[in-house]
């Protein structure tokens, strides 16, 4: 007899392993399905998907070393510490990137076991509904579910004429794992991964110079915003070029030749040791045997779903990257967690208003909310307030005086509309104006709570007095 259960989910990244652990918590019998096609030297189960094993970690320790690297170089001296022309081993880097990976996708086995989650390792596929529930292939089994939950995620969008090996030409898995640093390195995108990754190899000594078709820098942020990263980023030394068109790309054994058409038209040669092509993901719908079962897709091959995540299948849910809105781990988890609640005849809540973005570069970007730009083309009546953290001591002790904190709030009910933060910690900083959105905050809200000093959340306190044009210290 096949193994029953109330819930499968399919997929074991953030969207996947949090929905099985909440449904477990909620008394439902849960297993979750993974794929793992990642490799693991013990030939081990690994869950996390692209966030822990090709993602959101691994970038964010790179990110990490490498600031620590360039601030040894470059800003210790100024301070009057002086340790001479700091080295980067690669390999060590690489291995401490690896090692938190392995610890925390252990660590969703160990979380699997402690809320009793069945993991089952193998690709799932639908085959039929029948009166016991969801029939789903995984691996060689075919197991019964009442609810399924689809969490299978996305991956790299690949140019046609670029294959990819990973090693001269990379997605996000092999720009995670380059063995030396480049001495060119060369982007195609000049998104999220593009500017982490450039942001990293750059500061390791790379001549990264970044190709992007688009031809307004960071176009979804806010304009004040994006305009401030493209300065400070040219000043970094990474070197854009906007409103290219893409052509013939030559892979050689030790490098790579892009031709492209600027944004006047004329032809253009760059030549690079590596390629990273980060120009968005498509979401993993293949393989699902979707169509055999009649589960709706969109025209961009996501699973169609509700604002509560349900497809058009009863029983069957989908969330995280593999459906509608921002790629974002945080926003899968929520996703996931909303699901497992709504099974249980909960009400399950996901706010798609208040999902925070983040890019973790140096400064940090971090917005919430709508832009500058979307409130005025939705004719929305606002008010402004924007301080530098040029204007905060803390800044200035910790040597990060770029950046600003903008606060947008509705002229007439004083609700903060949007928080858009490019400076140090703006990742940290942006939890505290999610927070008051959550609860339909207003301006007058935050400018009225206490803020210790000193800190860099003083910054979103005067941008929020700053809006009824009364900052304290600007
Ligand atoms: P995934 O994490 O993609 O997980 C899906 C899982 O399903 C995978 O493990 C896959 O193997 C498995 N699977 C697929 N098909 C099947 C099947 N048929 N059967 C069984 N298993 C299957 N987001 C952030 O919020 N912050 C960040 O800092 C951040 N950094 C990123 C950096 C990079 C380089 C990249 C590429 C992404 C980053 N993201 C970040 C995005 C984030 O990784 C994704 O939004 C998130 O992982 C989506 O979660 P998910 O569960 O929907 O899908
Ligand atoms: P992206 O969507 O952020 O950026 C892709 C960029 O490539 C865009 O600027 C686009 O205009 C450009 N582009 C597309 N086709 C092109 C072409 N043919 N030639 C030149 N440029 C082209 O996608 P990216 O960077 O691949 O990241 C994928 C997703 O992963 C992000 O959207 C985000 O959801 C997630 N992510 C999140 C991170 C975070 O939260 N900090 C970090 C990294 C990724």
């Amino acid at each position: 007899m096949s193994k029953q259960f109330d819930v499968l989910v399919v997929g074991g990244g953030p969207g996947g392993y949090v929905a099985a652990i909440r449904a477990a918590q909620l008394g439902f019998k849960t297993a979750c399905c993974e794929s793992n096609p990642y490799a693991d030297p013990k030939g081990e189960p690994r869950l996390g998907g692209t966030c822990l094993n090709v993602g959101c970690i691994p970038s964010k320790a790179l990110l990490h070393t490498s600031h620590l690297f360039e601030e040894a170089g470059h800003s210790f001296a100024a301070q009057g510490i002086n340790v001479g022309t700091p080295k980067i081993d690669v390999s060590k880097m690489m291995a401490r990137k690896s090692s938190i990976v392995d610890q925390l996708t252990g660590g969703i086995k160990g979380l699997f076991k402690k809320n009793k989650v069945t993991l089952l390792n193998g690709h799932g596929s639908f085959v039929a509904k029948t009166p016991e529930g969801w029939q789903v292939k995984v691996g060689e089994e075919v197991v019964v579910a009442q609810q399924v939950i689809v969490a299978t995620g996305s991956t790299a969008r690949h140019l046609p004429g670029i294959p990819v090996d990973n090693k001269v030409v990379c997605d996000n898995v092999g720009a995670l794992d380059i063995d030396s640093v480049p001495k060119k390195l060369a982007i195609i995108g000049a998104g999220v991964i593009g500017l982490e990754m450039g942001s990293v190899w750059r500061r390791l000594g790379s001549e990264v110079t970044i190709l992007e078709a688009m031809p307004d820098f960071l176009a979804a942020a806010d304009q004040d915003v994006a305009k401030e990263a493209q300065k400070l980023f040219a000043k970094q030394g990474l070197k854009f070029e906007l409103g290219v068109t893409i052509g013939e790309v030559k892979i050689a054994k030790k490098g790579v030749s892009i031709a492209y058409k600027d944004k006047s038209g004329a032809d253009q040669k760059l030549d690079a040791d590596r390629l990273i092509v980060s120009v968005g993901r498509v979401p993993n719908t293949d393989g699902l045997n979707a169509e055999a079962v009649g589960l709706k897709l969109n025209e961009r091959s996501q699973i169609e779903v509700d604002d509560h995540c349900r497809t058009n299948l009863p029983g069957v849910w989908a969330v995280g990257d593999v459906v509608r809105g921002p790629m974002l781990a945080h926003k899968a988890m929520e996703e996931g967690v909303m699901v497992a609640e709504l099974i249980a005849g909960q009400a399950g809540h996901c706010n798609f208003d208040t999902v925070p973005w983040v890019i973790y570069t140096s400064p940090e970007i971090a917005w919430v909310g709508k832009t500058e730009q979307q409130l005025k083309a939705e004719g929305v009546a606002y008010k402004a307030g924007k301080i530098p953290f040029l204007a905060n001591g803390r800044a200035l002790g910790m040597g990060e005086p770029s950046g600003f904190v903008k606060m947008l709030a509705d002229a007439n009910t004083d609700r903060i509309l949007g928080v858009h933060i490019i400076g140090a910690n703006a990742s940290e900083l942006i939890a505290e104006a999610v927070v008051a959105m959550e609860f339909a905050g207003s301006s007058e809200d935050l400018a009225r709570i206490c803020h210790a000093h000193p800190t860099l959340s003083e910054v979103v306190h005067e941008a929020a007095l700053a809006v009824d044009k009364r900052p304290l210290h600007f």
